[in-house]
């Protein structure tokens, strides 16, 4: 088949690996794609959230299959627009994707199906900020109900930092906080049937020993050493199942890749937010892993055939990846710096472009490139994963140095 896919991160170069992997997978086009895809498919420009650009690069390009990756043009509808010319495609509706795009829509839908989750208020004003803040103390949760890419959370025991994000931002969702370790679930779904993948943990904040501000994600790792028995079908019964059902009883159900990212509390498992897409830099460690042909996957997830699709088949072992992000990330990343010692298998672009006169490696992002590895057990793809990373120049970049770390040493506790 004849495969497009839309994106140009992180996610989508390993995407696009697993992808060109697959045997049923003749042609892979991408659109805007990076470098690093643009080594392994052939790259188009579109405009990501033009969902008729979108699909006229479908039906120009005889896609058999498009694959949505970031989380913009599904909520602008790109796959609605792509769907209506008959093509398969792997993302949900617009409305479905509200499950991410507002983090109210997400906490109604959530309520309605009786999903566990922390309990929060829509605020719209100062006074019900603070009516919120009051009730639930500190840590203070406080995040944008709209899109922001990972970085519209603020969570703080400072409680005029709590006010100030609250007024930047107008509409908020204030929350409850969750403790425990967080977990990403990614499910892949036709809109009924549905099939976890590996587990993974994600390192959100910028600096080592999760201190510093909220990233898009800073490194990632699975499986998970220390995830209690049973957490997957028990995530999948609680949150997943429910979630679906109260998506079709709306008249939109949900059909792509849903994002579960869970707080492993005393309590149990609670959701902390839903993605509408493949999480980055999971997605680098989960799909090192898989086996299964990922074309054929996503494919029946898209043509409501997933029930029919056989059963996962995982490698043995781990992987690990860190992400390499450039001077000034989060807040004000610096680009155009060259880069070198990036032509390695496992190394995988982000935000990287090619200098037009002479075909250099730029930066062009805030996270870069991350170096992914697998390996026999975790310390082994971590050590590999840290040396990809030690063989990439980028000068004022900086990465996490303890990605992984603590599951190893036995350090990540679930209490209760
Ligand atoms: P989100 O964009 O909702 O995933 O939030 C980004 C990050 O903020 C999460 O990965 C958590 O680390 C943190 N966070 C969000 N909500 C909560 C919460 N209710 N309790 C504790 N931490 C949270
Ligand atoms: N890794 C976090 C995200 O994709 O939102």
């Amino acid at each position: 088949m004849r495969v497009l896919l839309l994106g140009g991160g992180g996610r989508e170069h390993a995407l696009a690996l697993g992808l060109v992997d697959d045997p049923s997978v003749e042609v892979l086009i991408a659109a805007p794609g990076n470098p690093g895809i643009g080594a392994i498919a052939e790259l188009r420009a579109v405009d990501p959230v033009d969902p008729a650009a979108a699909a006229a690069l479908a039906v120009e390009a005889q896609a058999d299959l498009v694959v949505v990756g970031p989380e913009a043009p599904l909520v602008a509808g790109v796959a609605d627009a792509v769907r209506a010319k008959g093509i398969a495609v792997f993302g949900p509706s617009a409305e479905a994707a509200r499950l991410e795009g507002s983090k109210a829509f997400a906490k109604d839908v959530m309520t309605a199906a009786g999903v566990p989750t922390a309990r929060a208020y829509a605020c719209a004003d100062a006074e019900s900020v603070g009516k919120a803040l009051d009730e639930f103390g500190a840590p203070f949760v406080v995040k944008d109900d709209g899109l922001a890419a990972g970085k519209g959370v603020v969570v703080t025991d400072d409680r005029a930092a709590a006010e100030a994000h609250a007024r930047e931002c107008g509409r908020v969702v204030v929350e409850e906080y969750l403790a425990g370790p967080e977990v990403s679930l990614f499910v892949v779904t036709d809109g009924e049937a549905a099939v976890p993948l590996l587990p993974a943990q994600d390192f959100k904040r910028v600096d080592d020993g999760d201190s510093g501000p909220n990233t898009g994600g800073m490194g990632a790792y699975a499986p998970l050493p220390w995830a209690p028995a049973g957490l997957v079908d028990e995530v999948m019964r609680d949150v997943v199942h429910p979630t679906l059902a109260e998506m079709r009883r709306r008249g939109t159900p949900f059909a792509g890749l849903l994002y579960v990212g869970l707080a492993i509390t005393a309590t149990g498992p609670r959701v902390i937010e839903f993605n509408a897409r493949f999480g980055d830099p999971e997605t680098q460690v989960v799909l090192a892993l898989l086996e299964t042909p990922l074309g054929g996957l996503l494919h029946a997830a898209a043509t409501g055939s997933l029930a029919e699709h056989p059963p996962l088949s995982w490698r043995a072992g781990a992987a690990v990846t860190v992400v390499v992000a450039a001077e000034g990330y989060p807040a004000k990343p610096r680009t155009g710096d060259v880069i070198t010692g990036a032509e390695r298998p496992g190394v995988i672009h982000a935000g990287t472009a090619r200098r037009p006169a002479d075909g250099a490696l730029l930066s062009a992002g805030g996270r870069v490139l991350c170096g992914t590895a697998t390996g026999a057990d975790l310390a082994s793809a971590r050590d590999a994963a840290y040396q990809l990373v030690r063989g990439i120049a980028l000068a004022g970049s900086h990465h996490r140095s303890d990605i992984a770390a603590a599951a190893i040493d036995g350090r990540v506790a679930v209490s209760g």
